[in-house]
């Protein structure tokens, strides 16, 4: 498992010196965790539903197979070649493929992207400590009230104390697990965590079936209306399979770095793909029947989760202990993303020598913590103060997610399928037949680029 010890320079293999995942399975779980999280549960559905469901997720799904899939390669091969931080390991391969030593600002790119979303994800992730903690209290109580939904959440983003008082709470767990290198006790509770929130996931889907909303619910997530889409709604797509993913930020290829050479990259980019996915799907098709049978706005935003499922909570026999694991169990997946997004700058900043892995995943959570006070405000006190029709976290996450996920996603496409030497790739991707690394290295060097500068030019209306 992941030591907290710094990679050693050199070739950089098991042995050399610094940490490395047990086994595959160990790395499949912690790029698992990185993937599934607040993304498939909170904003799959809610973009979704801003894009008018059906088309949106079809071009969701291409972007994931197009793009995601032979990214989230390339990201865990630089890793593995690199055996350094993000933007280390860019410098490092770029000196040995004879290129510009500038690749290494796709990492510092990839760090900066990580703390802008890391912002509002923790004060999100804080609102799901916050739902938590109510039905924890909940299961308490003697006397049960149902929740008010719309209610409960509009109340909660009006405080802003109590708002910073979960940021902080989240901030610190997510700082304390990347400081302390305890990744090895996550580990083992992402092994029993993660499969009870996909069970849980799976009952919400049955009680979906059985609202008999379920059909319509297939259909709106399956049936694509081409009419709704504009070069807007694929920027979203494209945007929220980068975010999905864990892709565009190096927060993968950070991880990469402690691959073991015996782990199958293909092979084991395909079962994470897979698996993000499924939740990302199984999200939706527990939340939208709620929606359908209780009349409520597809437009809901960013508070569709924490509006439409406390009504199923409120109907369903233990519905306050169901809402209790639920809200825990997506507390914890989003923690195990935000490890990850804060990775890529702690592990950068740990080489420098100027700081101690300790100092460094202080200096990073206490820069994070700042600028979500940025979306924290925006939720109640700043709310008047938009920019282009968006407030500040509305920026940040348009910004961060839609178009430097994409830009810097292409960046490292570009760098993998046209700067690193081939020799380098080759290797890494042993495990692939010649077909499969021919189809591969296509899509990265032509069918990524060129449909990123595409849906670019669409989105802003110059195509
Ligand atoms: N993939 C995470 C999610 O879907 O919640 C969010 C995320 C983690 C995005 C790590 C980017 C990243 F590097």
């Amino acid at each position: 498992m992941l030591s907290s010890e710094n990679p050693a320079s050199g070739s950089g293999d098991q042995g050399s010196g610094h940490g490395m995942w047990s086994s595959r399975m160990a790395f499949i779980l912690a790029a698992t965790g990185s993937a599934v999280g607040l993304g498939n549960i909170w904003r799959f559905p809610y973009v979704t539903a801003e894009n008018g469901g059906g088309a949106f997720v079809l071009i969701y799904l291409v972007c994931i197979l197009a793009i995601g899939l032979p990214l989230l390669m390339s990201e865990i091969l630089v890793g593995r070649a690199g055996r350094h931080s993000p933007i280390n390991s860019l410098r490092l391969l770029a000196e040995r493929s004879q290129r510009t030593w500038r690749w290494m600002f796709v990492g510092v790119l990839g760090a900066l992207i990580g703390w802008m979303i890391l912002s509002f994800y923790s004060m999100v992730a804080g609102w799901t400590l916050a739902y938590g903690w109510h039905y924890l209290g909940e299961i308490f109580a003697s006397s049960t009230e149902a929740l008010d939904p719309q209610g409960k959440f509009e109340g909660l983003l009006a405080s802003p104390g109590a708002l910073i008082f979960w940021l902080t709470a989240f901030v610190s767990l997510s700082v304390g697990v990347v400081a302390l290198g305890v990744e090895k006790g996550l580990e083992r509770a992402v092994r029993i965590l993660m499969p009870m929130l996909f069970a849980l996931l799976l009952l919400m889907v049955g009680y979906g079936i059985a609202s008999g909303f379920f059909q319509q619910t297939i259909s709106y997530l399956f049936t694509p209306d081409f009419s709704k889409v504009d070069g807007g709604t694929i920027l979203e797509a494209m945007g929220q399979a980068f975010f999905s993913l864990s892709l565009g930020m190096t927060g993968i290829m950070a991880y990469g770095a402690y691959v073991p050479r015996n782990v199958n990259i293909g092979r084991t980019a395909g079962v994470i793909a897979l698996a993000d996915t499924g939740v990302a799907v199984l999200a939706g098709m527990a939340i939208f029947p709620i929606v359908f049978a209780h009349g409520l706005s597809t437009g809901e935003g960013p508070g569709l989760i924490f509006v439409t499922l406390p009504y199923a909570f409120n109907d369903m026999a233990f519905g306050t202990l169901f809402g209790f694991a639920f809200f825990l169990l997506l507390a914890v997946a989003a923690w195990t993303s935000a490890i990850s997004l804060m990775e890529p700058a702690v592990a950068y900043l740990s080489e420098t020598k100027r700081f101690t892995r300790v100092s460094a995943s202080i200096t990073v959570g206490v820069a994070t913590w700042v600028l979500a006070l940025g979306s924290v405000f925006s939720m109640n006190i700043w709310s008047e103060y938009t920019f282009a029709g968006r407030n500040f976290q509305e920026l940040i996450e348009y910004i961060s997610s839609n178009l430097l996920l994409p830009l810097g996603g292409l960046a490292t496409g570009v760098f993998v399928g046209w700067a690193l030497s081939r020799v380098i790739a080759r290797e890494q991707l042993s495990e692939l037949s010649d077909t499969q690394y021919q189809v591969w290295r296509f899509l990265l060097r032509y069918v990524g680029p060129v449909l990123v500068f595409v849906v670019f030019l669409s989105a802003a209306g110059v195509i």
